[in-house]
């Protein structure tokens, strides 16, 4: 079901926004269980040829009670820090459906990975590959993180398989990798793995990598795995991008001769949540006409980081108009923004308006910048909205902070 309008009305999984936002204060996130659930067997059943491990990307949206629900589909997860792992077992995820992925792990990252007999450990140097062989009580298993070399066309800060990019091994290093591990003790190489980028919503991009990634593996001779890394990219603006069956149709060829492993993220959770936020002013300048509303930059940073849009939503369609304006939230400086210059319907003060396709990056980016508390999130479960985090107190503000004495 999902975010649609009914009567008028918008509900997420049938249930009226206006009246989860009677109960719950702006702003929060609320997120959609039957939309989750609808992409991630999306996914499962696109690539049921090659039941690949899919393992969702944490990172995206880590909030325990979405991994949980993931995990009872089945998922495992890609995880690039201690917490992410911890976040993962904790949702009752196991050990041996966790990739461990980051191009900086520390001592502590390596150790622990291999104490929670993660599946993987995709190395990203030469140098955390000694690192892992010397932690190592016995064999475990890794992968490369292979740098393609492919322009993904997306965002500059999320194109991550370029040459110049910090990630993965190259094609000339990967040669003295493999010789250097065939001497090594406790490493049982058995995946290449390769993430070329986040928001890719072009096909040939991933079509490319992966040939590239089951040649070398070829070459190798005893690699088992091709980790295509992250899932699709999303429209966020009705764009009519390639779907996930599509996405499948083109990579399992490629890859049949090998087990695959996906890490979606942002197509799995991004279409299933959105922002609920009020409108607390509406102001008018020479130059421009502004929309405040309660939620800010410290909530939903993509538009200030990434100049990136998410639709604007009303919770109660009504004929009032069309206005060009700024949506802006109640931080102190003009980056504030989650709208530039959008044409929408125009609103008055106490509206509700939902930011869409936050389920991604979204809240898992928030912080608490301008001593904000973070916002509470919402989950529309069989018909009822499940509070599965509750909002930031004042208490938590400084729950880890610290006077010292005399001062
Ligand atoms: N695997 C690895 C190793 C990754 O680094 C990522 C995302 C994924 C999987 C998941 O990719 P997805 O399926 O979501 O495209 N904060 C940015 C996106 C950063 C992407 C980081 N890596 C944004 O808000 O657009």
């Amino acid at each position: 079901m999902g975010f649609e309008y009914i009567k008028g009305r918008f509900c997420c999984d049938g249930v009226e926004i206006g009246e989860i936002a009677d109960k719950v204060d702006t702003p929060f996130y609320l997120y959609s269980k039957e939309a989750i659930e609808r992409n991630f067997k999306e996914y499962k059943e696109a690539f049921s040829e090659v039941s690949p491990l899919i393992c969702y990307a944490a990172k995206v949206n880590s909030n325990i009670a979405i991994l949980k629900l993931l995990s009872k589909l089945s998922s495992g997860c890609d995880v690039s820090s201690l917490g992410e792992l911890f976040l993962a077992k904790n949702a009752g995820i196991p050990g041996k459906k966790i990739v461990f992925n980051g191009n900086g792990k520390t001592e502590d990252d390596i150790k622990m990975a291999i104490k929670e007999k993660v599946f993987l450990i995709i190395a990203d140097s030469i140098d955390e590959l000694f690192l892992i062989d010397n932690f190592a009580k016995e064999k475990i298993n890794v992968g490369i993180r292979i740098n393609p070399g492919i322009e993904p066309k997306t965002h500059p800060y999320v194109a991550t398989g370029l040459e110049k990019s910090k990630f993965g091994i190259t094609r000339e290093i990967l040669k003295n990798a493999i010789s250097l591990i065939r001497k090594m003790k406790n490493i049982n190489l058995i995946c290449l793995s390769s993430h070329i980028g986040s928001q890719v919503t072009e096909l040939s991009p991933f079509v490319e990598s992966a040939k590239r990634l089951v040649n070398l593996a070829k070459e190798i001779g005893e690699i088992k795995y091709i980790d295509i890394g992250g899932g699709l990219g999303i429209p966020y603006n009705n764009e009519n991008f390639p779907g996930i069956s599509q996405f499948a149709k083109e990579i399992t060829p490629i890859v049949k001769d090998f087990k695959l492993i996906i890490e979606p993220g942002r197509s799995i959770v991004g279409n299933s949540g959105c922002l609920v936020t009020k409108v607390l002013y509406l102001k008018e300048t020479k130059a421009k006409k502004f929309i405040v509303v309660d939620a800010g930059m410290n909530d939903l940073i993509r538009p200030a980081l990434y100049n990136s849009f998410h639709r604007i939503l009303q919770s109660e369609l009504r004929e009032q108009g069309e206005i060009i304006a700024d949506i802006v939230g109640p931080l102190c400086e003009d980056g504030d923004f989650l709208a530039r210059e959008r044409k929408m319907s125009a609103v008055s003060s106490s509206d509700l308006l939902c930011i869409m396709d936050a389920g991604a990056y979204s809240f898992s980016m928030s912080s608490n910048y301008n001593a904000r508390r973070k916002c509470p999130e919402i989950m529309v479960i069989d018909k009822k909205p499940c509070v599965i985090r509750k909002r930031e107190s004042f208490k938590d503000l400084i729950r880890n902070q610290v006077i010292p004495y005399g001062l």
